[in-house]
């Protein structure tokens, strides 16, 4: 029922604004609501679904099922008293930067909805990590809370200056406990602070040169990596063959945006008309699921992998947790369908497991490749 009345009513009406407003129109509601109480109270009786047979106990955090919320919707940390009422199992927060950056000229978001997708030309807005920090305070989130933590987009002499970036990001970061887990990003797209460096993080120099780096500082939660959608799968391995033999790196997140206008899921006028930007939703999803299967296949348990990309329902996540992956993680599916469809989503996943025997959504994980 909300699930209808968002999509028939409430959809068509934010579509019709710029979705750069929308996105800030959401953000101040969900603080709002979110410092509610019985807002919160009745949206949790509603939204969430619960079932044990999604329940997992992942890097040592229990997490209640497994379908979060990626970086790039809460950059600024307004949402972690809303979403769990919202029905999500965990929440990343993110990507912030050491640094304050106001963002690219908008439009920074655009939809393309032919394609399922949405258009994103940020360049990393940030309020810099120390005021996201002082934001958060003491605040805990009663659902596992990430940070994703990405360089900032300015430009750089050398890529050790920009590794020392991220470091003093980590440093800031970990003087606090307010995370459960950090995500490492280095799959941005279109960020003017690589332009004119020779190596990059995603690339295996630049990628030693920064894990190197934040190998001097004691990294005690787990971190997962932010992998590209579009590097060649050898290209992806590659990286993660030089990860593995850092500890601390306990799992990959795969995948980010894409950006090449090829991808056989735009509409063909849709992305014709799309002005500069990156891409999330269904264009995302086969690369993401295609890097899942590798990497599950080559490293089993070495790395948690959170499956991200496309996923609309519940088949679309099982799917991911069928290649390997323990969590997912969505934006663009939330969007189209609304924030009743994490709860479907669960649902749905509940009733697939079921039908497929397990009694707990651990057994199903990697089961293509098994
Ligand atoms: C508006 C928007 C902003 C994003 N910003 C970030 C970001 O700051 N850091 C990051 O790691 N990923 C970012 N992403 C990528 C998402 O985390 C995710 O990898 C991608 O959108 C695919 O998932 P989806 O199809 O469910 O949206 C962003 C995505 C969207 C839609």
């Amino acid at each position: 029922m909300i699930g209808f009345i968002y999509k028939k009513i409430i959809k068509p009406i934010l579509f019709k604004y710029p979705a750069d407003d929308v996105h800030n129109f959401f953000l101040k509601t969900g603080r709002y609501f979110g410092s509610k109480n019985i807002i919160k109270n009745s949206l949790g009786k509603i939204l969430p679904y619960s079932n044990n047979i999604l329940n997992q106990k992942v890097f040592g955090i229990d997490f209640i099922n497994p379908v979060g919320l990626a970086a790039g919707f809460d950059y600024d940390a307004d949402l972690m008293d809303i979403l769990p009422s919202v029905g999500f199992g965990f929440h990343t927060v993110g990507s912030v930067t050491c640094f304050p950056y106001g963002g690219n000229p908008r439009p920074m978001l655009g939809r393309l909805p032919k394609s399922k997708s949405l258009l994103v030309n940020k360049g990393f807005k940030s309020m810099g990590m120390e005021s996201v920090l002082r934001k958060i305070g003491k605040r805990r989130g009663i659902i596992p809370l990430g940070l994703s933590i990405g360089s900032t987009n300015r430009t750089y002499k050398k890529i050790e200056d920009m590794a020392e970036d991220v470091y003093s990001s980590f440093e800031m970061v970990l003087r606090n406990d307010y995370f459960d887990y950090f995500e490492l990003n280095i799959s941005c797209p279109n960020l003017i602070n690589i332009e004119n460096l020779k190596e990059k993080f995603d690339d295996p120099i630049g990628f030693s040169i920064l894990l190197n780096k934040l190998s001097y500082l004691n990294i005690n939660k787990p971190l997962l990596i932010k992998m590209h959608a579009e590097k060649s799968i050898e290209e992806s391995l590659s990286l993660l063959e030089i990860a593995k033999d850092y500890k601390w790196v306990t799992g990959v997140i795969m995948s980010n945006l894409v950006k090449n206008r090829d991808n056989k899921s735009f509409d063909k006028d849709e992305i014709l008309n799309a002005p500069k930007g990156n891409f999330s939703g269904k264009p995302t999803e086969e690369l993401s699921n295609n890097l899942i299967t590798a990497v599950y296949k080559k490293y089993g348990d070495r790395f948690v992998i959170i499956g991200c990309g496309g996923i609309f329902n519940g088949v679309d996540a099982y799917e991911k947790i069928k290649r390997g992956a323990t969590l997912v993680q969505m934006i663009t599916g939330m969007i189209y369908e609304g924030p009743s469809q994490i709860g479907k989503i669960n649902k749905e996943l509940a009733t697939l497991l079921k039908e497929d025997g397990y009694t707990n959504i651990s057994e199903a994980i990697g089961i293509y490749n098994k």
